[in-house]
């Protein structure tokens, strides 16, 4: 319930003036968001962990405005180190506007990250945008066969898509928004994670594993012995700012680990649907507005 209201806040435009223009958030924003990336990255890197960097942003309007997100991930790939990875969300390079548009951004993108050694992943946003996010996903692994997509585990068909998607780079989540038919019983989406997670250990592609669930964590690295992967046939991707111990629990231990990096000032509907995730992080928050 209460994450059905947190996600409903974070469309809303009202709560977004409200919010984001509190110098009272600027603490927990900081969190959660990298304030100077480039810091972060190093320090994540001199870790030992791997980073996907998100230039925050989404659901574009008009065509101006997704000109300039293209921009800034045209100068990012060079600015990261190798064997980085750039997340991008195709509502900020205009699906919403038409597909094409979205699919020239993505691969214009796509080319400045190769230059770089650099991959790319397209996260998976909103229920009405999944069967665009595919067609341009599969158009894109013509020319780049690297790029990487995310599975939303709380939807019904992520098992066929996972089945569908052999051979590439697929990162699985449990999903963080609100789909018709999803499953909502945490125990039903952690039963579609593990089914997913089994086709992809046994696939061909590089399954990331995007969870902070200790259990779907200890799942994955088992299966992933099972199926004969070593450390490089996969890996744990977490968000900046979350578990960070785990983070380098895992890493120390030899596992691939990569840190999703946000970073922008268009930091509210992600915020939002972090909180509407854990309750802590809700209460986090509040106390933070409140000890000012
Ligand atoms: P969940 O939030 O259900 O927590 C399960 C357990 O994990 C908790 O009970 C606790 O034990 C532990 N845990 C979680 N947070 C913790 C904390 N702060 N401190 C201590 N323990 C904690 N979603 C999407 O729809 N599209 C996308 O493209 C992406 N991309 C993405 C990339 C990466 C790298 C990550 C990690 C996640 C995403 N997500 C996403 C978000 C994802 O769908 C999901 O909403 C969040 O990861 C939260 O789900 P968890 O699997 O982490 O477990």
């Amino acid at each position: 319930m209460l994450r059905h209201v947190l996600l409903a806040i974070s469309k809303s435009e009202r709560a977004e003036r409200l919010i984001s223009t509190s110098p009272l958030t600027a603490g927990v924003v900081g969190r959660y968001v990298a304030g100077d990336v480039g810091e972060v990255i190093g320090e994540l890197t001199r870790k030992g962990l791997l980073v996907t960097v998100d230039h925050l942003g989404e659901e574009v309007t008009d065509q101006a405005q997704a000109e300039e997100a293209v921009a800034e991930y045209l100068r990012l790939p060079a600015l990261l180190p190798a064997g980085a990875d750039v997340s991008v969300k195709l509502t900020a390079l205009g699906l919403r506007l038409s597909e094409r548009l979205a699919l020239d951004h993505a691969a214009a993108i796509c080319r400045a990250a190769a230059v770089a050694n650099v991959t790319v992943t397209l996260d998976a946003e909103e229920h009405d945008t999944i069967p665009g996010l595919h067609s341009v996903h599969a158009a894109l692994r013509k020319d780049h066969p690297d790029v990487g997509v995310v599975v939303q585990a709380y939807l019904p068909d992520s098992l066929d898509r996972c089945e569908k998607l052999g051979g590439a780079r697929v990162r699985l989540c449990k999903g963080a928004y609100t789909a018709p038919g999803a499953y909502t019983r945490p125990a039903d989406i952690d039963r579609s994670f593990v089914r997913c997670l089994r086709i992809l250990m046994a696939g061909t592609g590089y399954p990331m594993v995007a969870t902070h669930d200790p259990r779907l964590v200890r799942i994955a690295s088992t299966l992933a012995v099972l199926e004969g992967r070593d450390a490089t046939g996969y890996e744990h991707q977490m968000l900046y700012g979350v578990r960070p111990d785990e983070q380098l629990r895992l890493s120390g231990q030899g596992a691939r680990v990569r840190v999703y990096v946000p970073y922008g000032s268009d930091w509210y509907a992600y915020l939002m649907r972090r909180l509407a995730e854990r309750p802590g992080n809700l209460a986090f928050f509040l106390r933070s507005l409140l000890s000012r």
